[in-house]
């Protein structure tokens, strides 16, 4: 006789699992802001156009809502019990990104205006702080014993936030080369701060929610953080060779505004020709139109920037999965969290 096969969930599917599960309890938290952020908060996420008319709209992948229903679910809970984090862990990433697109000038996500563009600076801002206190507010308010220990557990993670995007804008105005320059070990502390953070807290707060000891709690957000690192450099992977119709955002808005992003930084390393010829590219007077754009992403190519950037995310997700291994999980969760985790780094989106 053979056994019936149980089919593995693909990663779309975990994410659309974990999404239609948070769906309910995020809207109801959207719905407790004033109108007008609420309106703006719902813009950003794909379900309104600009005059709070419902539409179907491209929303984002949440992943952060994904990791805080698996991780409970790994610590042997169901996922129904990590809702109401994985509203809060999804509500503070949206008003991460209202801020961020002010912060970086960019005019696009998912698909359509950035809110800044849509609704002006003010009002993106203010929006963004609505949505922030929003989380606190719902996970300070969670009917549960572990909300205390919830609330405790976001807490440090928006200070390294900040950490994270102050560092990242202060790379701006350093140096492409030279003693000023900035070294891998420097990029990395950014980007585990202003990405891995909120993906090591929403894999973290899965386990606090589940009741799981500290143990499990420090392993899953560790697993988390490197995500966080391998997802980043991703991003700036996808910032410079992405397909702006797949990512809905810019391309090469990035290098037009000297960030000092991984495969930049990887190619400049290797100190070969293309390096040199980058280099020069970079530091001349010249802001880079699109064809310097363009020519910039060919050297970085070129220089081994890109395979360096895939080299350094498979680095991280197999450190994550190492942490996985670390404790006793449940396995049919830490399947679904490995096929996330591989899809993170082979996505186009
Ligand atoms: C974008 O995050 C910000 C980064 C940390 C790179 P996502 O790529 O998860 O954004 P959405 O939610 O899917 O749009
Ligand atoms: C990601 O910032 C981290 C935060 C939003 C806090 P990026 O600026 O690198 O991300 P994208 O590319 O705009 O989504
Ligand atoms: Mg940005
Ligand atoms: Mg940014």
């Amino acid at each position: 006789m053979t056994l019936p096969v149980t089919a593995q969930a693909t990663a779309p599917q975990i994410l659309a699992r974990c999404r239609d599960l948070v769906r309910p309890a995020f809207t109801q938290a959207v719905q407790r802001l004033h109108p007008w952020p609420a309106e703006m908060a719902a813009f950003s996420l794909g379900w309104s156009n600009v005059g709070g008319r419902l539409v179907p709209g491209s929303h984002g992948k949440g992943v952060r809502q994904a990791l805080t229903v698996l991780c409970a679910e790994a610590a042997g809970a169901p996922g129904e019990d990590a809702v109401v984090g994985a509203v809060a862990v999804e509500l503070i990433h949206t008003f991460t990104l209202l801020h961020d697109d002010i912060m970086d000038g960019d005019e696009t996500r998912r698909q359509r205006a950035t809110v800044w563009k849509a609704y002006g600076t003010g009002p993106a801002v203010l929006a963004g702080d609505a949505l922030f206190a929003l989380a606190v507010e719902t996970l300070a308010n969670a009917r549960t014993v572990h909300s205390g220990a919830a609330v405790r557990h976001l807490a440090g993670t928006l200070n390294d936030l900040v950490r994270g995007q102050a560092e990242d804008l202060l790379f701006e105005s350093r140096p492409w080369t030279g003693p000023g320059a900035v070294r891998p070990d420097e990029y990395r502390s950014m980007a585990e701060h202003k990405t891995g953070a909120l993906l090591g807290c929403a894999a973290g707060l899965g386990a606090v929610l589940a009741g799981a000891p500290t143990s499990t709690v420090n392993a899953l957000a560790q697993a988390g953080r490197h995500l966080g690192v391998a997802f980043q450099v991703v991003d700036d992977l996808l910032g410079i060779w992405g397909d702006p119709q797949v990512t809905g955002k810019p391309v090469h808005s990035d290098l037009r505004r000297l960030k000092k992003t991984y495969p930049v930084l990887a190619a400049l390393a290797t100190d070969g020709p293309a390096a040199g010829r980058l280099a020069a590219l970079l530091t001349s007077d010249h802001p880079l139109d699109d064809t310097a754009a363009r020519r910039a992403a060919e050297l970085i190519e070129d220089a081994g920037g890109r395979s360096a950037t895939l080299t350094e995310a498979h680095h991280h997700i197999d450190s994550a999965r190492d942490c996985l291994t670390s404790i006793p999980l449940a396995p049919t969760a830490v399947g679904e969290i490995l096929t996330l985790l591989q899809f993170l780094v082979d996505r186009r989106m």
